[in-house]
């Protein structure tokens, strides 16, 4: 798909099609591009009660109404909803079902006409996350044939485009990355992957090897070592030409949480190789970086850091068991209550890891509990914090990237009472199952230093599709996560 901007009269457009982007209620407003036509246009759309409702879509057959009078053939006109209700997320939305539909027409060469009034960059987006496949491993292509669309649209920026592009484009390196099979990624080849993106873009990366882990991190070692992939780290570094402050990303990485000796029942260990997309989205914030790089974008006042524990949780003779007392990398003891509530241990080493590289703040993306699905339901990631401003920041963000997030609440009070060890200095499980994600967030919470900004993001619902959805075209990995850190990343670089 190969977007660009289009500047002239579309009327001498010379492709198969025009799409127009119609607010509901103002469908007669095209009307006066097309004054000559006007009154077998104005007959076709009160014919066809087209009202322009969010993602009602019109064809109009220039080719047959109109002979010879236009280039292209085809008039679609998409209905975007209320005015009221228009939304960059709408944009997106409504622009995966154009992807849908020119895909099934085979247009190949397009122009799309935003009418309402707003910036094109989401309309990028949702034509690249929208036409989204993941087919790798289909013997039977469903079409062989080239498929590389051509789109212009109008009006559309040069940081429009370059944005919109560069974080698409990493959320769906984000969605290949998560559907990967685990017989195809583990700690290892993941670590390989993350060498070959940093050595393409120029970026410094510092590999950790098993032997390494087993010495410096403990909880990352005994997480993993029960699996015959054993466990890696991975640190990306990304430095500005003028950097003015350090910006860190956790992810958590288990490459597999087949449950480990508290084996989880067969309904919830398929679609467990998503247990990494809290690392995929570490390492998509890198490829967008890189992306960037190459349409010569330089957020020149950062240095942004990546940390990715990598690890496979599995039963095995070698396995961590419950009763294990660990002394993590910070000298902290945890007691293992349930070898499931793994990505919490393994995330507090590398928790202290990336803190004792003094970034001014840092975020964490873990899919870490069911009981945040629970609480919150699968599209909505939860957020936790130590710092209401950079709380608010981060979700007055996502809503922009429409990706949703919502605060949940620390309990320092009362809830801090279920984590403590029976022997040890705090347990990997809480005494009760209530408020599990609250829980799961104060584990990780006694590994940030208190004068580093943190937050906290747990993306075990919207990190995966159980169907398809939105802009979201498959079951599978999501990419959640990418585009607000990147936008993020974007506000604090013109900060300074
Ligand atoms: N990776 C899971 C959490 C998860 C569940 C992610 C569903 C995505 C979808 C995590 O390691 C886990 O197993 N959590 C347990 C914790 C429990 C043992 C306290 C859970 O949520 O059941
Ligand atoms: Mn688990
Ligand atoms: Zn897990």
């Amino acid at each position: 798909m190969n977007i660009k901007a289009f500047e002239g009269n579309y009327k001498e457009f010379q492709g198969e099609a025009l799409v127009f982007l119609i607010l509901e209620g103002e469908q007669e407003k095209i009307l006066k591009d097309f004054e000559d036509l006007k009154d077998i246009f104005q007959d076709f759309i009160t014919e066809s009660e087209f009202k322009a409702k969010k993602e009602e879509i019109l064809k109009i057959p220039v080719s047959i109404i109109a002979k010879e009078k236009f280039p292209f053939k085809k008039i679609y006109l998409v209905g975007l909803g209320k005015k009221e209700k228009l939304s960059e997320e709408t944009l997106r939305e409504v622009s995966a079902k154009v992807a849908k539909t020119i895909k099934k027409d085979k247009v190949k060469k397009l122009l799309i006409i935003n009418k309402a009034e707003k910036s094109s960059q989401p309309i990028v987006e949702g034509l690249i996350l929208g036409s989204y496949e993941f087919n790798k491993y289909k013997s039977k292509k469903e079409e062989k044939e080239e498929k590389l669309e051509e789109i212009y649209i109008s009006p559309l920026t040069k940081e429009e485009l370059i944005w919109g592009k560069v974080g698409a484009i990493a959320q769906n390196f984000v969605r290949d990355l998560v559907n990967t099979p685990p017989n195809e990624i583990n700690p290892k080849t993941f670590a390989e992957i993350a060498k070959r993106l940093a050595e393409e873009y120029g970026f410094e990366i510092d590999i950790k090897p098993p032997e390494w882990v087993k010495e410096n991190m403990p909880g990352l070692w005994y997480v993993g070592k029960g699996s015959a992939n054993k466990p890696y780290f991975v640190h990306i570094k990304f430095k500005g030409k003028n950097p003015k402050k350090k910006i860190a990303f956790v992810g958590k990485g288990l490459t597999y949480d087949s449950g480990g000796l508290n084996i989880k029942p067969e309904q919830f260990m398929k679609t467990m190789k998503m247990d990494k997309a809290g690392a995929c989205a570490v390492l998509g914030i890198f490829k967008a970086l890189g992306e960037l790089k190459k349409e010569g974008i330089q957020l020149e006042n950062l240095e942004i850091e990546g940390f990715m524990g990598l690890a496979e949780n599995m039963p095995d003779g070698e396995a961590y068991k419950p009763d294990d007392i660990i002394r993590m990398r910070n000298g902290k003891t945890v007691e293992v209550h349930n070898t499931d509530a793994e990505g919490r241990i393994t995330l507090g080493d590398v928790l202290t890891y990336a803190c004792e590289q003094n970034p001014e703040k840092l975020v964490d993306m873990a899919t870490l509990t069911g009981a945040c699905i629970v609480a919150l339901g699968e599209y909505t990631a939860g957020l936790f914090g130590n710092n209401e401003e950079f709380i608010e920041q981060y979700l007055r963000i996502s809503k922009k990237t429409g990706e949703r997030m919502w605060n949940l609440p620390m309990d320092d009070e009362l809830l801090k009472e279920n984590l403590k060890g029976d022997f040890a200095d705090i347990a990997n499980l809480a005494k009760t199952r209530y408020g599990g994600a609250i829980t799961a967030a104060m584990f990780l919470q006694e590994f940030v230093k208190e004068n580093i900004k943190w937050i906290h993001i747990d993306i075990a619902g919207p990190a995966w599709a159980n169907k398809p959805y939105k802009y979201h075209p498959q079951v599978g990995g999501t990419g959640f996560g990418v585009r607000t850190a990147l936008f993020f990343l974007k506000e604090e670089n013109e900060k300074v």
